[in-house]
C-alpha cells in the first residue's frame, strides 16, 4: 500500500462538478487536478462561491463529481473513506443534537473499535485540546456556534484520521482562539504525521499554516496558481507573521485572489501555462 503514498496520498484528477442540469445548471468546478503528498498541509483560497465546498464535498465523498475521480491511498473515492475525517463549514448541523457534546466525539471512535477506555481518553484529550474541556455533558444546541465549532474539530481530532479536510473551520470563532486552534492543528499535523487539507478565506491564515497555497478561479473553479510558503516548519504566531517572507507571501496570496474574482477556467484557457497567466494578473491587479 505504501507505494501509492510516494507519488501522493491524494489525488484529483480532471474533476468537474456541474449541478442541476439544462437552463439551470450552475457549473461550480471546471476543472481541478492536483496531488497532495503524504503529511503535507496544503491550504486552498479562492473567492467566495469559487467552489470550495463543491470540491471538499467530492472529494470526501458525499458528492459525486460530473467528471474526474478522487483517488486516496490508490483507492477511488465514490463515500466517505474511513481515513478521512472532514469539519464542513456548516457546524452547526453536522453534530447529533440529541448527544451529548462527549457521545459526538466518541461516535466515530464506537464506529472504528476503540474499546471504552481509548475512547474516554481520546474525547478527554480532544475536549482538553478545543478549550471545551468542561462541555462533554452539555448538547450542541446549549454552546455558541463558536463552541459548536470546535466540537466538531475535537470530534475529527479524536479520530486521529490519515487525512484531515477543513472547510473554513476557524470563521466562527474568536480571534485567540482562532490562533489557538491553528497551532493545535498544525502540532496534531506534525505529532500524528496525518495530512491536512484546509479551506480557508483567510490570507494569512493560508500562509501561517500551508506548505503549499493553492489559489482557486471564480467558478467554475481551477488551480489559478500555487504558492510554496518555504516558511520554517516551526511555526509561531509571533515570529513567523513577522517575517518579510510572510508579508510577501500574503501579498502574493493576495494579489492572485484579487485577479481570481475576475476569471474562471475558462476565461483562465488558453493560458495553462503560468507565465501568461502572470502577465494577466499583473494588469488586473493593482
Ligand atoms: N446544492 C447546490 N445546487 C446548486 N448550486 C449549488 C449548490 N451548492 C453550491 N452551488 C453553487 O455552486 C457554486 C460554488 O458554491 P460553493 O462550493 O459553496 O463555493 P464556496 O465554498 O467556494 O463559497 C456557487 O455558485 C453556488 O451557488
Ligand atoms: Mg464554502
Amino acid at each position: 500500500m505504501n507505494q501509492t503514498h510516494d507519488d501522493g496520498i491524494l489525488k484529483v484528477r480532471g474533476l468537474r462538478k456541474v449541478y442541476g442540469e439544462g437552463s439551470k445548471a450552475v457549473e461550480a468546478i471546471g476543472h481541478l487536478e492536483f496531488t497532495i503528498r503524504a503529511g503535507e498541509f496544503v491550504c486552498i483560497v479562492g473567492p467566495s462561491g469559487a467552489g470550495k465546498t463543491t470540491f471538499l464535498r467530492c472529494l470526501s465523498g458525499l458528492l459525486k463529481p460530473t467528471e474526474g475521480t478522487v483517488i486516496l491511498e490508490g483507492r477511488e473515492v465514490t463515500e466517505p473513506p474511513a481515513d478521512m475525517a472532514v469539519v464542513l463549514q456548516e457546524y452547526s448541523r453536522s453534530l447529533y443534537p440529541w448527544m451529548t457534546v462527549a457521545a459526538n466525539i466518541e461516535l466515530p471512535l464506537k464506529a472504528v473499535g476503540l474499546t471504552k477506555t481509548k475512547r474516554k481518553k481520546r474525547v478527554t484529550e480532544a475536549l482538553h485540546s478545543v478549550g471545551l474541556s468542561d462541555s462533554g455533558k452539555s448538547y450542541p444546541w446549549q454552546l455558541s456556534g463558536g463552541m459548536q465549532q470546535r466540537v466538531a474539530i475535537a470530534r475529527a481530532i479524536a479520530y486521529r484520521p490519515r487525512v484531515l479536510v477543513m472547510d473554513e473551520p476557524f470563521a466562527a470563532v474568536d480571534a485567540q482562539t482562532r490562533a489557538d486552534l491553528e497551532d493545535l492543528i498544525r502540532n496534531l499535523r506534525s505529532e500524528l504525521g496525518i495530512t491536512v487539507l484546509f479551506v480557508t478565506h483567510d490570507i494569512d491564515e493560508s500562509v501561517y499554516l500551508g506548505e503549499r497555497v493553492l489559489i482557486l478561479s471564480s467558478a467554475p473553479t481551477c488551480v489559478l496558481k500555487e504558492v510554496k510558503t518555504n516558511l520554517p516548519a516551526e511555526r509561531s504566531q509571533l515570529i513567523t507573521r513577522a517575517l518579510p517572507e510572510f508579508a510577501s507571501l500574503r501579498t502574493e496570496v493576495y494579489e492572485t485572489i484579487q485577479y481570481a474574482k475576475g476569471v474562471n477556467y475558462y476565461t483562465a484557457q488558453p493560458q495553462p501555462e503560468n507565465e501568461n497567466r502572470d502577465e494577466g494578473r499583473d494588469k488586473v491587479a493593482t
